[in-house]
């Protein structure tokens, strides 16, 4: 499974990045209004650091100013990715962008009816929220599932990008599905790392360690 990163703050970009954790980086309008940046500058400068695919988020609402903003975003890098929302108008725009060449990242995706539409569109990535999903007590994982095997049925070459992820458990459950990419903020990627029982055997090592006077340099 993928990792992308879900976050327009360029440090912490730089280091996952470094770390070789970043197959590509997600944004939308919130998370570049958080980052306080002009669209078109720190997306220019995430693309120009990961060469993987960096989203970059529409914001209109009709189809011909969509299209529009999608081309501008389209000519900041060769990776750039087009979001478009899961409308009637966002599934017409991937249509077009689709068949210039722009990858696109149809979002906003809460159903398996609106992930068949996205293929169908021919878009790169969809991308169910998981996260919003849980918070409404439905079950975001299990559409997930949906997906893969609608797709899997008829060989559709959609990528799911599992979205709204909330907790490091979201991210091996996605793996485990067959997730084709999971974007999340960098805090949870780095919670991944987590176990009480490294903390613990960790703390027992050193412990001894310093007993007996092991010193390696
Ligand atoms: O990029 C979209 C997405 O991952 C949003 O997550 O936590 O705002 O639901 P969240």
């Amino acid at each position: 499974m993928k990792f992308f990163v879900d976050t327009a703050e360029i440090d912490q970009i730089k280091e996952l990045n470094d770390l070789g954790m970043v197959d590509g980086v997600t944004t939308n309008p919130s998370l570049i209004a958080k980052s306080g940046r002009d669209i078109l500058e720190v997306t220019k400068e995430i693309c120009d650091m990961v060469s993987g695919p960096v989203s970059a988020e529409v914001v209109a609402l009709e189809a011909d100013d969509m299209l529009a903003e999608g081309r501008k975003l389209a000519k900041i890098a060769d990776n750039i990715a087009v979001k478009v929302p899961l409308t009637w108008a966002g599934l017409k725009t991937c249509k077009t962008l689709s068949d210039e060449g722009t990858m696109v990242n149809v979002t906003l995706c809460f159903s398996a009816n609106q992930a068949l539409l996205a293929a169908k569109a021919g878009a790169t990535f969809i991308s169910p929220f998981i996260g919003r999903l849980d918070d409404l007590n439905l079950d975001g994982l299990e559409l997930i599932e949906d997906i893969r095997t609608i797709y899997d049925n008829y060989g559709f070459e959609t990528n799911i990008l599992a979205a709204s992820i909330r907790s490091a458990n979201h991210m091996s459950d996605c793996a485990k599905i067959g997730a084709d990419v999971a974007t999340a903020p960098p805090n949870v990627i780095k919670a991944m790392a987590n176990h009480v029982l490294t903390d613990k055997g960790l703390a027992a090592f050193m412990a001894d360690a310093k007993k007996a006077g092991i010193s390696i340099l």
